[in-house]
């Protein structure tokens, strides 16, 4: 008789640390880009060690950031790409919206939201890697070029404040509206219950092939 499984593995320890990274550095700098972006909210750099030690970690923190998008980028390149499967399923998030997960058509590891997020914050990382090393050493911009300075400040605020709107998104998502995704990150491990109702053919493909535990 075949024991039945009671766990699947969703993100292996490498996937979880990388994801990690990229949470922990993205906050950071997302506290500490507040503090410089308004005077009102500069107490964040404050509590954070004060103006000159966030000024000094802020672009530090980019960095590793793109170092863990950039690995990121390596370790799903293939779950990434965005397929008929979910195109057939981003005509039928209606469905989704109002929780009829039954009636979805179904995907892969990650549904298109989950994928669309990966590349917004990519891109989104480049513009503010690039815009934020022109202002991380602004000498370097030759006079005649300053207005390079002010298109940098443009581009970094601008690609910051997308990446704040698909954060708040992500961690609503994947804290309080799909119950189950949270842990996943944690400890790796989802349902077969919960990878069947939420990635389907994810599920039926490593059912077939199987790096599972008990
Ligand atoms: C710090 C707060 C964060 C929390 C609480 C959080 C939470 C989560 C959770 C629960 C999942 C698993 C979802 C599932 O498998 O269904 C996940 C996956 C993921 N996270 Fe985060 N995350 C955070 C920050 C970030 C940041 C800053 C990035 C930047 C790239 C990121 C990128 C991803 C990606 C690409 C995935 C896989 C696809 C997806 O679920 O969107 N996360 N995260």
């Amino acid at each position: 008789m075949s024991a039945t499984i009671s766990r699947i593995l969703r993100y292996t320890l490498n996937e979880r640390i990388l994801h990690w990274v990229a949470g922990l550095t993205y906050v950071y700098q997302l506290l500490t880009g507040l503090a410089f972006y308004s005077p009102h909210l500069f107490w964040i750099a404050v509590l954070l060690g004060g103006g000159p030690t966030s000024r000094f970690w802020h672009p530090w923190a980019g960095l590793l950031f793109t170092v863990a998008l950039f690995w990121m980028l390596e370790v799903w390149r293939n779950d990434m790409r965005i397929t008929d499967a979910d195109r057939a399923w981003a005509k039928a998030m209606p469905h989704y919206i109002r929780n009829e997960d039954e009636d979805l058509p179904p995907i892969d590891r990650f549904n298109y939201g989950q994928k669309y997020f990966f590349w917004v914050m990519l891109w989104a990382g480049i513009i503010m890697l690039i815009s934020g090393l022109a202002l991380w050493f602004p000498e370097r911009i030759p006079w005649n070029l300053r207005y390079l300075r002010y298109l940098a400040i443009l581009l970094h605020v601008s690609a910051a404040l997308i990446s704040i709107g698909a954060f708040i998104i992500h961690v609503y998502m994947g804290t309080a509206m799909v119950r189950g995704g949270f842990t996943s990150i944690i400890r790796g491990e989802v349902t077969p219950a919960w990878a069947k109702m939420h990635h389907r053919l994810w599920y039926n493909r490593i059912m077939g092939a199987a790096p599972t535990r008990r």
